[in-house]
């Protein structure tokens, strides 16, 4: 199988089809095998990808980081004041120049519709490394860690207890289009968004998926083989963080909500985890958790969506 996704943006899961999923899929496993071999796989020799971060990050960094040079190419890192996107320089000339430089950018920045620009205005391939709606590549990363221990993905039920926020939308898209039913649990006004949500009834429809949104945590849990959870309180949100943590109190990931879930349910947090809020540590580091290989598989995954794109 082999299908072109060279010069192709990733900005979300839905402009993604099924048959690229499981492209991305399929090379992530290949290349996961050969690192693991320590066989050289330089797909990306010579190649620059610009990294621009208006917002910290561990895992992306470091995973991406690591992934080009990997590849054979450099990455190169920009914080929140190295551009002069930061001093007013518009996102179109910003695009048109670094067009003219890079092979491909990943950005993680606050507004989707920058990462929209940045693709439309610029030349080479924009990956969206998080924004306020979305995080793409967390949520292909995720699935492919489902892939690797479930050994399939339709049928399964995955239960996301808390905010509704870009880990939300991203796994309400991606689950929807792999076949994967979806229950969501947040307090009320901490819904996803409608668009969203609509968007993935769409999905659903055509792949065969059920979408739950309900504001109780044991409902959804219920029977769930996948349960998931994300901070309360997102990058940009932390003014809010003490009157969240009321709210989202009845949300945490503990023994007596687990209890409801299949035996054999995996627990997934996108991380990085507030401990003691939305998860508790006998949670977090049960059998059942598998947060570690979900982390390590964002190198893989990311590296197949960078062999493809760029
Ligand atoms: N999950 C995730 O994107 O982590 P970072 O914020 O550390 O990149
Ligand atoms: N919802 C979190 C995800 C972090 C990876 C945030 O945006 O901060």
């Amino acid at each position: 199988m082999s299908i072109k996704m060279k010069g192709k943006s990733l900005i979300e899961i839905n402009h993604l089809t099924i048959e690229e999923i499981y492209q991305i899929f399929e090379l992530s496993a290949a290349l996961k095998m050969k690192q693991l071999a320590g066989e050289p796989h330089r797909l990306l020799e010579g190649k620059t990808l610009g990294m621009i971060f208006s917002k910290p990050s561990t895992r992306t960094r470091v995973s991406f980081e690591v992934g080009i040079y990997q590849l054979g190419g450099i990455g190169m890192y920009f914080g929140p004041n190295d551009l002069q996107l930061n001093r007013g320089e518009t996102i179109s000339d910003t695009a048109k120049v670094l067009s003219r430089y890079l092979d491909g950018i990943m950005i993680r920045t606050f507004s989707h519709q920058d990462v929209i620009d940045l693709a439309r205005f610029g030349s080479i391939p924009v990956i969206n490394g998080l924004t306020d709606l979305h995080h793409p590549c967390q949520v292909l990363a995720d699935l492919f860690t489902i892939l690797e221990k479930k050994r399939k993905l339709e049928g399964l039920k995955l239960a996301y207890i808390g905010d509704g926020n870009n880990m939300a939308h991203s796994l309400l898209h991606g689950c929807s289009k792999v076949g994967m039913d979806i229950s969501i649990a947040s307090p009320s006004g901490y819904s996803p968004m409608k668009k969203i949500v609509e968007e993935s009834k769409v999905n659903a429809k055509e792949f065969g998926s059920k979408i739950e949104i309900v504001d109780d945590p044991i409902q959804v849990v219920k029977d769930a083989d996948i349960v998931y959870t994300d901070v309360w309180a997102s990058m940009g949100q932390e003014k809010e963080a003490e009157e969240r943590k009321k709210k989202f109190k009845k949300y945490q990931i503990n023994q007596d909500l687990v209890k409801h879930a299949k035996e054999d349910y995996l627990f997934m947090h996108c991380l990085p985890a507030h401990r003691g809020d939305e998860v508790v540590d006998e949670v977090a580091d049960s059998p059942n958790s598998i947060i570690f290989d979900e982390a390590e598989n964002r190198l893989h995954v990311q590296k197949a969506i960078m062999a493809l794109v760029m």
